[in-house]
């Protein structure tokens, strides 16, 4: 066998069909992320010199996506006409002593681990393999003793063939030289007028070269996605083992049946996470953080001992230590808790420094805004940041006290220490340790009458 630069092909030229979809399958999402991304990330970490990417009908959405992907050569195949087909498009980029790793655009979670194994088997082919309870539907691997002499698809295969269980993956590992041979061998005489990847198995045979597979032991990991119910399976398999590996650091997640990990969680000691929690994006969570139920948290860093109540979404935020947010509470991006901070419920904070010890219990909008140490805002206090063209700064200086139910139109200041009376429409800046009161003074109209009906 030849053992030259790893060269990958991904085959990606099909659409989701059985999904009702003519968008590229590869951009089908789990955990998260794409399809494709799931693929690249694998093989990069065998480093190889070159990645061909096979696209087909949907294909210039999937270069789109993947803009300035490194190592990645795009090649279209402008008809569909075959698995081998696909290869075929890619061969004249191949360089002639490379290995070639083949894989399906369709089975994203194979892992760096087993198509490392597969490269290694010393074998100008090598198929990566697996036992199904269930074989129907996928190509069959037929033997003699270690050498595979065929792959014959189902709907070629007959009834004796058809018992056989160990399946081809469409995961392989081949010699280039004797790939671009056997690729000029392939015809489309077979049930689905085709040209097949797999009947380059019989051509290799004929030319006496080693044919021999890889046994991978989970199937999940070559499961090919071809309707929404296999990509939710797989969604909620890749989960469970997401959530297990939190698990075995130490991360407490009351079930990993409710849990749903779309991206990087980075979690520190005696991190508990409650049911029907979602993490995107990026996000840290410090030492002894506690999630509670159906929280939403997206690109945030949340600091040690803080609590994040039931039915908060969280986004590009940063809370910092002994915070507790919500239940209810909503930080959009920008927003920034220093420690001991209180959001509580019905409460947004966007784009908004928030100091130390400070605390916007209920029903508040914070936009745009300064909140220095120690400053209580009250139930129902607006930021008016919004002039309906441009965006205004609020600044609200330390121990300062905001009655509930104020406005505070920006731009504004108000001062350290100073208090703003219930109801108060602020609109001109307040200085430090002074009431400022803004609101129709009240006054009582005595024997006033109501009004009656007309009869
Ligand atoms: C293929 C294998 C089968 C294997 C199964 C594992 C062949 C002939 N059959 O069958 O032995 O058991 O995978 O899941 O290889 N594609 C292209 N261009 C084409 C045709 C396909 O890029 O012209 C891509 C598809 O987008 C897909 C992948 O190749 O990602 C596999 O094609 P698909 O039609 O799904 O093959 P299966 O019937 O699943
Ligand atoms: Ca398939």
């Amino acid at each position: 066998m030849q053992q030259g630069p790893l060269e990958v092909c991904i085959l990606a030229a099909g659409v989701g069909s059985r999904m009702r979809s003519n968008k590229a399958k590869v951009l089908q999402t789990l955990a998260g992320r794409p399809l494709l991304r799931h693929l690249l990330d694998a093989v990069n970490t065998l480093s190889p010199s070159k990645i061909h990417v096979i696209i087909g009908e949907g294909g210039d959405e999937v270069r789109q996506r993947f803009d300035g992907e490194p190592g990645v050569n795009w090649v279209e195949q402008a008809e569909r006409l075959g698995t081998g087909h696909a290869v075929m498009q890619a061969a004249p980029h191949i360089a002639d002593d490379a290995r070639v790793l083949v894989l399906l655009g369709d089975a994203p979670l194979v892992k760096p681990s087993t198509i490392k194994q597969l490269v290694l088997t010393p074998a100008d082919l090598v198929v990566l393999s697996v036992i199904m309870d269930d074989p129907s539907g996928y190509g069959r691997i037929v033997r003699d003793g270690a050498q595979v002499t065929q792959i014959v698809e189902h709907l070629d295969a007959t009834d004796e063939q058809r018992a056989i269980q160990e399946i081809n993956t469409g995961v392989m590992a081949i010699s280039a030289g004797g790939l671009k041979q056997w690729l000029g061998m392939l015809n489309d005489d077979n049930a689905q007028s085709e040209y097949l990847l797999t009947d380059i198995v019989e051509h290799a045979n004929t030319t006496g070269a080693s044919v021999q597979t890889h046994i991978a032991d989970n199937p999940i990991e070559v499961t090919g996605v071809n309707t929404f119910v296999q990509l939710s399976a797989l969604e909620r398999a890749m989960q469970k083992e997401q959530a297990s590996e939190l698990m075995n650091q130490g991360v407490h997640i009351i079930d990993p049946d409710r849990f749903d990990l779309r991206g990087q969680l980075n979690a520190g000691k005696g991190v508990t996470i409650d049911i029907n929690v979602i993490i995107e994006g990026e996000v840290t969570l410090g030492d002894n953080v506690k999630i509670g139920p159906n929280v939403v948290i997206k690109d945030a860093v949340i600091a040690s001992g803080a609590e994040i109540k039931a039915n908060s979404v969280v986004e590009e935020a940063q809370v910092g230590n002994n915070c507790s947010v919500g239940p209810f509470a909503r930080l959009r991006p920008g927003a920034e808790l220093s420690d001991d901070v209180h959001i509580g419920n019905f409460v947004e904070v966007k784009k908004s420094k928030i100091g130390k010890g400070s605390k916007a219990n209920h029903l508040a909008y914070l936009g745009d805004t300064t909140i220095g140490e120690e400053v209580n805002v009250g139930a129902g206090t607006i930021t008016c940041n919004y002039d309906g063209v441009n965006k205004h700064e609020t600044h609200i200086g330390d121990g300062a006290f905001i009655g509930s139910n104020s406005s505070l139109v920006a731009p504004v200041s108000i001062g350290a220490g100073s208090t703003v009376g219930a109801g108060s429409t602020i609109t001109s800046d307040v200085e430090s340790q002074v009431l400022a009161v803004g609101r129709g003074k009240q006054r009582s109209i005595a024997n006033w009458q109501r009004p009656t009906k007309k009869s």
